[in-house]
């Protein structure tokens, strides 16, 4: 992408010059509402036999549109990562995945969202058992004021998954092993869950999220309240969940995206500008507005 500051001439006076770097802003939103304007998304945005196939997705708050007419597949068992500036729309399209947004009045949303090609949005659909089925990690954790074995075991018996004690205790002990917990806290699975480390409590949440045994779990920010250890434990599972799961990520941290997305895709003021094999979006990004964030030049 063409930087104007390097295009301006040496022999021209001070006061031109800053009249130039003036303009430079306006030039810059020209050319993003330029990009944006045709509205189309490059990159790999489909794939076959997808486990979510959106189409022409459209979520406004009240009257003002979040997300404009975004249609992107996600594939079973990859890791996708979502990234982009604050506010751009990435936790509301997470969102709707598993249809949080329902809670949210004056949010609605239009088009098409098939899970395994069914209508995500169809009236008759149980909630509930969407939910289940698509988990959700938040950035704050927020397990519930109950004990440790509580708050695994919630789900399951929710949903009716165990029909006795040593069922319940064996899906409370394979969800904490598989969120890497199990060695920490199975001595003291009654103590209370509020009383953990933040990472500590992030990994029971994904350890809550699995004991329904989802099929996807979306996670936003999930790391963005945890100091680099934690952090890098949470990646750790989230690489060795994607071989069961299907994960998208909500993330601030372009090196973590890099790190345990398969794809990433790009979005900017509601719009889904890019959406490439991650390696490809952060090494030779195929839009001029991804290339701009991922070098830092606003975001
Ligand atoms: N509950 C809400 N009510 C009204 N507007 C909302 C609501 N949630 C989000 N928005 C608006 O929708 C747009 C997209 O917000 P969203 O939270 O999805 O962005 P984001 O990409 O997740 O940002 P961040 O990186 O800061 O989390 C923003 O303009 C935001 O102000
Ligand atoms: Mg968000």
């Amino acid at each position: 992408m063409s930087n104007a500051s390097s295009n301006i001439p040496d022999d021209i006076t001070k006061t031109e010059k800053a009249a130039i770097k003036v303009a430079e802003p306006a030039q810059q939103d020209r050319r993003e509402a330029a990009a944006l304007e045709e509205g189309k998304t490059v990159g790999i945005p489909f794939c076959e036999n997808p486990k979510f196939q959106l189409r022409n997705v459209e979520v406004s708050y009240g009257d003002t549109p979040a997300i404009r007419n975004i249609s992107l597949d996600i594939a079973r068992n990859e890791v996708i990562a979502f990234i982009g500036p604050s506010g751009c729309g990435k936790s509301t399209f997470l969102r709707c995945l598993n249809r949080m947004n329902d809670s949210i009045e004056s949010c609605s949303v239009r088009g098409s969202l098939l899970l395994d090609g069914e209508d995500i949005y169809d009236p008759r659909r149980d909630v509930v058992e969407l939910r289940a089925r698509v988990g959700m990690v938040f950035q704050k954790p927020n397990p519930f004021p109950k004990s440790i074995y509580d708050n695994v075991a919630y789900g399951p018996r929710i949903h009716g998954l165990a029909n006795r004690k040593s069922d319940l205790d064996d899906i409370v002990e394979g969800s904490l092993r598989k969120a890497g917990l199990w060695e920490e806290v199975k001595d003291r699975l009654d103590a209370t869950a509020t009383g953990m480390s933040g990472g500590q409590q992030q990994r029971l949440c994904i350890a809550r999220a699995i004991a329904v045994s989802p099929e996807v779990i979306l996670m936003d920010e999930p790391c963005s309240a945890l100091d680099p250890i934690a952090t890098a434990k949470v990646e750790e599972l989230i690489a060795e969940m994607s071989e069961s799961y299907t994960i998208v990520i909500v993330t601030h941290s372009m090196q973590q995206a890099a790190r345990v997305s398969h794809r990433t895709a790009y979005f900017h003021l509601g719009h889904l500008v890019e959406v490439n094999e991650t390696n490809r979006l952060f090494t030779a990004p195929e839009h001029e507005l991804t290339e701009s964030y991922i070098t830092g030049r606003f975001g």
